[in-house]
């Protein structure tokens, strides 16, 4: 973990307690995940109790408490997306990234998950790789937009 950066980011909000949430989102952006070490600099920092933090941590799906891989995959699988074959770019994304909803594979590169609604049902099928939603999916489409990510 690169101790300087997380620092950095706490510094930035100038340790302040109330930036608790923001500070958690800069590190789980900077660093893909929550480790425990990047926890307790927080903690000790902004004087806040681990309690507080975790009870944070737990409760936003934004932050994770594993590493995740360099590309986060979400499929929406919501009703909009799911009428209109979210189910076969499921398949696909499975397919070409050898893992499961949950999973991140060995290198690192991807994470996988399923959301509910990503906000654009009329695009449907969606699914949102790190911040770029992509819509009116069919499962070549998907497949081949992975194949562009490193
Ligand atoms: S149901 Fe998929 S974006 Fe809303």
């Amino acid at each position: 973990m690169d101790t300087g950066r997380v620092e950095q980011i706490i510094n930035n909000h100038r340790c302040e307690a109330g930036s608790l949430i923001q500070i958690l989102l800069d590190i789980q952006n900077e660093l893909h995940w929550l480790p425990k070490e990047a926890l307790e600099m927080v903690r000790e920092k902004l004087q806040v109790p681990m309690s507080r933090i975790q009870h944070t941590v737990t409760f936003y799906d934004a932050f994770s408490l594993v590493p995740k891989g360099r590309h986060e995959i979400s499929v929406c699988m919501g009703t909009a997306c799911h009428v209109r074959g979210a189910s076969r770019v499921l398949e696909v994304v499975q397919t070409v990234t050898g893992i499961q909803p949950g999973e991140t594979d060995p290198d690192m590169k991807f994470s996988l998950d399923t959301v509910n609604c990503l906000g654009c049902c009329a695009l449907g099928p969606v699914m949102k790789i790190n911040e770029q939603h992509l819509g009116k999916l069919v499962p070549d489409k998907a497949g081949g937009l992975l194949k562009k990510y490193d």
